[in-house]
């Protein structure tokens, strides 16, 4: 059996996760989201109260977490410890402090280990920061998906309206850029695009032409 590797990476809000879960459904691969991984910790190290400025402490929560990406019919579900931890992981609080914990390379040595595990058994649409430079560097398929500040920021602010939230977009702006800066300027694994990742600008296109182009991008390799 051949398995297929996509790997989908790009700064904060840029839609990957939008358009590799729909790419993933069509192909019928599985999707993994990467990102509510080290969300999952950073929620889990913000009820302990683990110090966050702490790498080996933090490694060692993660050592006694379990972790789940589950397809249900009604979408993707995050457990952690057994607990759906889906909508929580996406609150401010995690976000201000993601960048943090996804930081340590102790941490991120485990989270890659999990994450090759999980494309070993069948074909796979991953999204992330590192996946197409580290996670999966012999991906069939890399992409490194951008839009401007202005354009991710408008994605989110719809987002939040639609959870019946309403976000100033000032700062949604800010956090988005923030965080952007905090995953470039990181030592160990930090997002770039791969040398031979396709960069796709997705600021003036809709949902259906990203996901167009990737399952183009995939038959042209299989
Ligand atoms: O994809 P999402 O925005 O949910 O990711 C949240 C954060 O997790 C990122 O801002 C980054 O700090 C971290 N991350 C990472 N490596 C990945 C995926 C996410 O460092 N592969």
């Amino acid at each position: 059996e051949n398995l297929f590797q996509v790997a989908i990476d790009g700064p904060a809000a840029a839609g990957k996760s939008t358009v590799a879960k729909i790419a993933a459904k069509k192909l019928g691969f599985v999707y993994i989201d990467t990102g509510a991984m080290y969300r999952s910790l950073t929620y889990k190290a913000l009820r302990e109260k683990v110090n966050l400025n702490n790498g080996q402490a933090l490694k060692e929560l993660l050592d006694r977490t379990d972790i789940k990406l589950v397809q249900e019919v009604d979408g993707q579900k995050v457990y952690v410890d057994g607990d759906d931890v889906t909508d929580r992981i996406r609150y401010p609080d995690v976000s201000e402090h993601v960048s943090l914990v996804s930081s340590y390379k102790a941490v991120r040595t485990e989270m890659v280990s999990r994450q090759r595990k999980l494309a070993q058994s069948c074909s796979v649409v991953m999204d992330g920061r590192d996946i197409g430079t580290h996670v999966l560097p012999n991906a069939q398929v890399k992409l490194f998906l951008i839009a401007s500040v202005e354009e991710r920021a408008i994605r989110r602010y719809r987002e939040e309206l639609q959870k019946g939230r309403h976000p100033s977009m000032e700062m949604l702006k800010e956090s988005i850029a923030l965080r952007d800066k905090k995953d470039m300027e990181r030592d160990a694994s930090p997002l770039v695009k791969a040398a031979d990742a396709v960069a796709l600008d997705t600021t003036s296109l809709s949902i259906e032409e990203v996901v167009e182009k990737i399952l183009h991008f995939v038959k042209e390799k299989q």
